[in-house]
């Protein structure tokens, strides 16, 4: 593959490979797409992928006796192959397909944590997780008598590890934490995390939403018990994710949704599971989406995941850099070698809604929000943020581009309100 310069490839060729991406918004402005922490875009071959499906053997797949049905059945059970490799599980078996990162988390939470955990029972989160890796462990508590704990973090926004012997105990009976977190960047140590659960005979759930479409994953080499992530956020299509555990989890937990395919015989009144993954699989499952998200997956690959870190990393380095020489803007989350490609940003005297909505008539796209972090948020004493993510396909003149617009966006909001945000740093 061509490279340029000390790039690891070639990226105007990648992006060459992402229709969206060529494109101009209103006023003539180029698309400048900096949102691929909630979705990412969809190179061709994806596309074409989902539309092959459609137009040559759509057909439900693990029913039909004839042509179609074995076909795409094949092309799903493929699927679950590439997703099998591209995370190093020792088991097919062991993939479950899930309609995106939160239902394969409340199925653990459902399955796992309804089924084992007990009054007292200590499960163990941290104020940077999303949403989907909280709420259903909220919920598991609330219905079994186990209480959360937090790990707190250090004023950079990092795990604060240092408590981390008083807080995991015999009675902690899961780590749930993200491997990457979708508003800090913060990439969490996974394995130490694993290795000091399972001292105290706790499993460990990992979030991987951010971290597996942006870096290297070995469910094997994390020695982890849990991973959840989505399609779309992999380049791939929305309404597909995945569920991965060990085999023995799988077959220990009660199945979350019931319905057709799950089962193994169903009586008057009541019935037992099939093996997983179907125990998991109620229904018809995305089966093009899954297909889909198998070219995904091959076309990372094909790029190399290792070289898409080192990239992505370059840009975030470039990226900080940058944004660090802006008046007034201050940058959530540690130092770059700690993060991934996430550049969450308060601007002085500018609300992240403001500053979204004044960076869009430039064409840049970037998210505002809490982000489905509240407790993250409250803690660093802010209702929102305005997120820049970064990917593969993104480019310093890109990055370029957001500085120019955030300047611009300040200058409105200057001539606007009469203030001058930023002009305290
Ligand atoms: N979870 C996605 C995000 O962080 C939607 O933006």
């Amino acid at each position: 593959m061509a490279t340029s310069g000390d790039l690891p490839f070639d990226v105007e060729s990648v992006r060459r490979d992402f229709p969206i991406l060529d494109q101009r918004l209103l006023n003539d402005k180029p698309l400048v797409y900096l949102d691929t922490a909630a979705t990412s875009q969809k190179p061709r071959i994806v596309i074409d992928k989902l539309v092959e499906c459609c137009e040559k053997y759509n057909s439900n797949v693990h029913r039909g006796i004839h042509q179609l049905g074995d076909r795409m059945t094949t092309e799903l059970e493929n699927a679950r192959e590439i997703v099998q490799r591209f995370i190093g599980a020792k088991d097919v078996d062991e993939i479950v397909f899930t309609s995106g990162t939160t239902m394969s988390l409340n199925i653990v939470a459902h399955g796992w944590g309804r089924k084992f955990l007990k009054p007292g029972d200590e499960i163990l989160v941290n104020p940077m997780e999303h949403h989907a890796n909280l709420v259903p462990w909220q919920l598991a508590a609330k219905a079994t008598g186990a209480v959360l704990k937090y790990i707190p973090l250090t004023n950079d926004g990092r795990l604060d590890l240092s408590h981390l012997d008083e807080l995991l105990t015999t009675r902690t009976k899961l780590v749930a934490v993200t491997a990457m977190s979708n508003v800090l960047g913060t990439i969490n140590p996974i394995g130490e995390l694993a290795q000091r659960a399972h001292a105290v005979g706790a499993l460990i759930c990992v979030d991987g939403a951010q971290s597996v479409p942006h870096s290297s994953t070995n469910v094997r080499a994390l020695n982890i018990d849990f991973l959840a992530f989505s399609g779309h956020k992999l380049y791939g299509p929305t309404g597909i994710g995945v569920l991965w555990a060990r085999k023995e989890l799988l077959e220990s937990m009660d199945p979350f949704l019931a319905g057709g395919h799950m089962i193994r015989e169903v009586f008057e009144q009541s019935s037992t599971w099939a093996d997983p993954p179907a125990k998991f699989e109620a229904g018809t499952c995305p089966f093009i989406e899954a297909v889909a998200l198998g070219a995904a997956i091959e076309y990372v690959t094909k790029l190399g995941i290792d070289r898409i870190a080192k990239y992505e990393h370059q840009l975030s380095v470039y990226a900080h850099q940058r944004l660090n020489e802006v008046p007034g803007v201050r940058i959530l989350g540690p130092s770059v070698e700690h993060k991934g490609a996430i550049l969450s940003l308060v601007i002085d005297g500018l609300h992240a809604h403001d500053l979204s909505d004044l960076l869009d008539r430039e064409g840049v796209a970037i998210r505002a929000g809490h982000h489905c972090t509240m407790p993250l948020h409250e803690l660093l004493g802010l209702t929102s943020s305005a997120r820049a993510s970064l990917a593969f396909y993104n480019t310093r003149s890109e990055i370029d581009k957001l500085i120019e617009a955030i300047d611009s966006a300040k200058k409105v909001f200057q001539r606007r309100s009469g203030s001058r945000p930023g002009a305290t740093r």
